[in-house]
Formats: structure tokens, C-alpha cells, sequence
């Protein structure tokens, strides 16, 4: 069997480790709950075990759209935000190549993401990479009315429409959203574009195994059978009532964060070690920050980027408020075996080069890998936040790849569930989120909120 995710607590006070073995037994509550959908926001709980329960013949079919259709596109858009796009985002940085878009050539088809903001200098440019290339766009929205996507897909769509004219346009267009509701649906029925669903049970943040993340990553090529099998090997540790492999590690990771919670911690820093992680971390962000952060409760997630950010919040973390959890996410391999030209996997390391003159005085370091300096330094800054009486966890991967990123979606996810539960707030709404929502809607006009658009444009004295 393949290592999956591992978890320890690297330096923690022996009263936080009771407090937290104490509370195994509620974690396990929880986590039945979860699976048998009996927890809070119980009609959620569809991604638990999605792989098992539902996955691989809808993962069959996206791999038959995909295989169908692989052959017109030479980009693939993606338009979605928060749940919608964060999961796909951060598979496809972690796993391309940091340069891809000054290389000459890629052997990958590059997948951009659009919606997740309303800049309009971003949305002008991509319509200039747009010219330059064969697109095709996967409008994502589970709602199918979310502002910020449907702006993106209405500029995206009328520019297909103008270049290739309304068939061609169609044949371009895929769209996953809601099985039956929501505009995007409507459009989808009227226009006759190809539509994947997005289940009923599963929300936005917890959606990255269905098609919401598998087809635009298998239309640029990624091996989503290995995310899914990876996720997979996790889900299978938590489907008896005692928790086996990375199973266990979920619920002991969730009962310390709760521990931590109770003795006054109020941040949780992931720290990572290669820029190409920052999707990942972006993805953790949205997925701790939206299920626990409500009712006044929640421990806010922070990314952390090392090392740049050891010679910037590296001072705060050392040394400021003492109300932070460290979790290092640590990948054994972490050299992408990806090759900028070719198809291959060739496993790739660069070390620190010999020279005769020792003028940068690095010669102590010569022949050492760049990722083993790395490791290194992960090591020093997790002394040195401990000795700052900052609790350190490390989550650890064998190596950075599709099935280890499906394995560790599906730790943080159920992690994520437990932890919120141990809280008491229900894991899968975010009402925060939704009030947001209805405030654009008011302020731009959208029929149906004139009311409150004429409230809250008084509230801002316009
Ligand atoms: O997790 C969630 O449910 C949210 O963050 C949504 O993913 C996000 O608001 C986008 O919503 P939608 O997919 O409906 O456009």
C-alpha cells in the first residue's frame, strides 16, 4: 500500500497533547456524524467518501468528454470563484511548471482561471491571450448566480461568439453548476452547452473531486484518476468507527486544534516551502476560513510562504501575539518530476555547483540539494517557533503529485468537518459569505433587491 498523509505533533506542551487526547472519543462522534450525514448541516456531507460513494463513474464520464473533445483547444479557461475554483487552482500550480508562460513551448495545455475578482485589467488581458489562442471555458458556479464568475463567462461568451460565431461558441463552452437550478443551468438548457452537475449535497468548498475540479484539470491534463485514488486512500482509513492510517491523524489534527482553540489560539499558519504551493494554501484558506469562522468562533487561517516570508512575518511569528498554531506542510519529494519540454518524468535535482574559489564562502554547502537546504530550513523554523512558544504540527506527504494533493484534499476536508463540529458551528453553510452576496446584488441594481439597495446606498451616503 501507498504512504498517504501522516500527521505529528511536532513541539507541543504535554497539556496540550491531554487536553487533546481527551477529547478523541467526541472527535469520533463527530466524525460517525459526518459520515452517516447526521452532523450538523448533515445534508452536506456528500463529499465524505465521494470517491467510494459516487465518484469514479462521474470521473468516467468527464475522462469520456474530455478524451471526445482534447483535440480543437490550446488553453482551457476556467471561470469560478471561492469553492468553484480554488481546488483545480491549486493542483494546476502545484503541478505546472513555474515558468510555463515564458517557456517557448509547454508540453501541458496551460489552464488560466478567471471570475475569482473583477478587475478589469485582468479580464482585458485574458481576452488578449484569448487571440493568441484555441480557448476553451468551463463556467463554474454552484448557484449559478454568483456576480463575479457570471461577468467573466457573459465577456468570455460573447467574445467566443463574436470570433467563431454561436455553434462554434457552444461547442467551446462546458458548464458545471446545479443539476436544475440557477441561471447558469437556464443558459445551459437554452444554449444547448455540454453540463456536468455539481451534487446537491456537496458545497462549494468541499467540491474539488467532483467535476468541479476534475474537468478542467483533466482537460489540461492532469492525472485526476490518481487525485481521486489518493483521496480515496484517506476516506478508506475513515470508513470504519475507529480511524485507521491518515483516518487517525484527521481526528488527532482536529482534536489539537481544538485544544489549542480552548487555551487561547485564534491563527492557524500553514507554512509551506515552494511558491508552487501558494494555491494549495489558498484553497486551505477558503476551506478552514468559511467553515468554522461564524458565531463569533473559528481559528483564522493564515498562509505562510517560506522562505520568503521567514525574512518578513517570520518576526511576528517568533515573536509577536502568542495566539498561533503552526502547521508545516511538508512534502518528502517535493521536486515535481515535470519536465518543461516533454511528456516525460524524468526526476529532476539541481545541487549547490563546486567552484574553486570559495569568495561566497558556500563551499560547506557544495553538492547539497536546493530541496535538502529547504527541508533544512523548515527544521530551523520549527525549533525556533517552538522555542517562541508557538505550537508546531507538520502534515507529510511522500511527494508532491496528483495523488498525494487528492490524499491531503481529502485529510484537510474531513479535518476540517471534525474541527467544526468540535466548535459546535455547522461546517457547511456561510452565511457571511451570502450576505455579502446579497449586498452587491442590492448595490448594482439587480431587480428584486430595490429596497435594500436604497438602504444600504443610504448607509453609504450615495
Ligand atoms: O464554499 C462555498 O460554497 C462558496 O465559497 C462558493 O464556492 C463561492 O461563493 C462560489 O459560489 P458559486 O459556486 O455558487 O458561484
Amino acid at each position: 500500500m501507498r504512504k498517504s498523509v501522516q500527521f505529528e505533533c511536532r513541539f507541543v506542551s504535554d497539556e496540550l497533547r491531554s487536553a487533546a487526547a481527551a477529547m478523541q472519543p467526541t472527535a469520533i462522534g463527530c466524525l460517525d456524524a459526518l459520515r452517516t450525514g447526521r452532523s450538523a448541516g448533515g445534508e452536506w456531507t456528500g463529499w465524505f467518501d465521494y470517491p467510494a460513494r459516487r465518484g469514479w463513474p462521474v470521473l468516467d464520464s468527464v475522462e469520456q468528454f474530455v478524451r471526445k473533445n482534447d483535440t480543437f483547444f490550446d488553453l482551457v479557461i476556467v471561470t469560478g470563484i471561492g469553492g468553484s475554483y480554488a481546488g483545480a487552482r491549486a493542483v494546476s500550480e502545484a503541478l505546472s511548471h513555474a515558468f510555463a508562460h515564458a517557456m517557448p513551448r509547454s508540453s501541458r495545455i496551460p489552464v488560466v482561471f478567471a471570475g475569482h475578482n473583477l478587475s478589469e485589467n485582468s479580464l482585458l488581458e485574458l481576452l488578449d491571450l484569448c487571440d493568441r489562442r484555441q480557448p476553451v471555458v468551463n463556467v463554474i458556479s454552484k448557484s449559478g448566480t454568483t456576480t463575479e464568475p457570471a461577468v467573466a463567462f457573459r465577456v468570455l461568451r460573447s467574445y467566443l461568439e463574436k470570433r467563431f460565431g454561436e455553434r462554434e461558441a457552444a461547442r467551446r463552452i462546458v458548464v458545471t453548476t446545479d443539476a436544475k437550478k440557477g441561471a447558469l443551468r437556464a443558459l445551459a438548457r437554452e444554449k444547448s452547452y455540454r453540463a456536468f452537475e455539481i451534487p446537491d449535497d456537496i458545497g462549494g468548498r468541499f467540491s474539488v473531486l467532483t467535476p468541479v475540479g476534475t474537468l478542467p484539470l483533466a482537460l489540461a491534463g492532469f492525472d485526476v484518476r490518481a487525485m481521486m485514488e489518493g483521496a480515496d486512500s484517506v476516506f478508506a482509513g475513515l470508513r470504519e468507527a475507529t480511524p485507521a492510517g491518515a483516518g487517525a491523524a484527521a481526528v488527532e489534527y482536529a482534536c489539537l486544534r481544538k485544544a489549542a482553540w480552548d487555551a487561547g489560539k485564534r491563527i492557524e499558519v500553514l507554512s509551506v516551502a515552494d511558491p508552487r504551493l501558494s494555491g494549495y494554501v489558498e484553497w486551505w484558506k477558503q476551506l478552514f476560513g468559511e467553515s468554522e469562522g461564524k458565531g463569533g468562533l473559528g481559528i483564522f487561517p493564515a498562509g505562510f510562504l517560506s522562505t520568503t516570508d521567514l525574512h518578513s512575518m517570520g518576526q511576528y511569528l517568533q515573536d509577536g501575539v502568542r495566539n498561533l498554531i503552526e502547521t508545516f506542510l511538508v512534502f518528502e519529494k517535493a521536486v515535481v518530476p515535470l519536465a518543461p519540454l516533454a511528456q516525460d518524468t524524468v526526476e529532476r535535482r539541481l545541487a549547490v555547483p563546486a567552484q574553486n574559489a570559495n569568495s561566497d564562502e558556500l563551499g560547506y554547502l557544495e553538492g547539497r540539494h536546493i530541496d535538502d537546504l529547504n527541508m533544512t530550513v523548515t527544521q530551523s523554523a520549527q525549533l525556533a517557533h517552538a522555542d517562541g512558544n508557538v505550537p508546531v504540527f507538520e502534515v507529510r506527504a511522500p511527494r508532491l503529485d496528483e495523488y498525494h494533493l487528492g490524499a491531503l484534499f481529502a485529510f484537510h476536508e474531513t479535518v476540517c468537518g471534525i474541527s467544526a463540529l468540535l466548535l459546535g458551528v455547522n461546517p457547511f453553510d456561510q452565511p457571511g459569505v451570502e450576505d455579502y452576496k446579497r449586498n452587491l446584488f442590492a448595490l448594482l441594481g439587480k431587480p428584486g433587491h430595490e429596497a435594500a439597495g436604497a438602504a444600504l446606498r443610504k448607509r453609504l451616503g450615495r
